[in-house]
């Protein structure tokens, strides 16, 4: 089963569209033993509103990918969750195989790979590993933050055609072209969400971070054509995260 499917059926038998991003502020390194717990019990508490867990530089780093970290995904595949690893693989292509290999043997489904790479040496051997071992692959289209349109919003011209297209438009189109698993966009950008779905319609689901601590909501987020929501801070670090996360999900059935 692809990627693309399994996430859909788990979200289909969870009723949840909710993607949690495991992430925790910075903490003394020598303190990894607690990091581990806390996520740990985070996620056993919040697990039953979601359908999957992101994990980020926040516990690859302290915890290491076959330590700490390997053990967080044994975990989120035992309560029947997918786990992604939000890496945006964005280096030459026989780099980003090397980390796509170890993330995948490591147990991630999928992992996020930044389009600005291009295809020929860029993010084709990601997708050649992806394929190989049925795992999935998510490309950012336009990231959720202030600058993103320093980037992701500049116009590109082609110069084979002469057509000038939005760059997240360009990757959107990209995400069909490569067979991808989702695309991201932010939720702080519904309009852009908007673009996006117009291109891929049901063929590619979109991811929509910056939900609560970014200023994002659901609500617009999902309006606009979003499929599933990443939420981090809103709930790893509320009061109650248990309560934060069934708020969430509440607010999106
Ligand atoms: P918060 O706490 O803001 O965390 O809910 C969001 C999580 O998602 C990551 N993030 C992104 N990842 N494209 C991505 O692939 C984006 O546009 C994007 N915006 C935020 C962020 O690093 C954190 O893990």
């Amino acid at each position: 089963m692809s990627f693309k499917t399994g996430i859909e059926k788990t979200a289909k038998d969870r009723d949840s569209r909710i993607v949690l991003a495991l992430d925790f502020p910075f903490q003394n390194p020598k303190n990894r033993k607690n990091l581990l717990a806390k996520a740990q019990d985070v996620l056993e508490a919040v697990q039953p509103y979601l359908c999957a867990v992101k994990i980020n530089h926040h516990l690859v780093l302290p915890l290491g990918t076959f330590d700490g970290v390997q053990k967080i995904i044994r975990k989120i595949h035992d309560e029947g969750l997918l786990a992604i690893m939000d890496c945006k693989a964005n280096d030459i292509g026989a780099t980003n195989q090397i980390m796509a290999e170890y993330y995948y043997a490591a147990g991630f489904d999928a992992l996020v790979a930044n389009p600005f790479v291009g295809w020929e040496e860029g993010l084709k051997p990601i997708f050649d590993t992806a394929r190989k071992l049925q795992r999935g692959v998510i490309l950012l289209a336009y990231m959720s933050h202030k600058g993103a349109d320093e980037g992701y919003g500049q116009t590109v011209y082609d110069p084979k055609t002469g057509v000038k297209t939005p760059q997240y438009i360009s990757f959107a189109k990209k995400a069909l072209k490569w067979d991808a698993d989702g695309v991201v966009v932010g939720a702080t950008h519904p309009e852009k969400i908007t673009d996006v779905h117009e291109v891929l319609m049901e063929r590619v689901p979109i991811y929509a971070p910056g939900i609560g601590a970014q200023g994002g909501t659901a609500e617009a987020a999902l309006k606009a054509g979003a499929r599933y929501l990443i939420a981090g801070r809103e709930i790893a670090l509320a009061e109650d995260q248990v309560e934060a996360a069934k708020k969430l999900r509440d607010s999106t059935r």
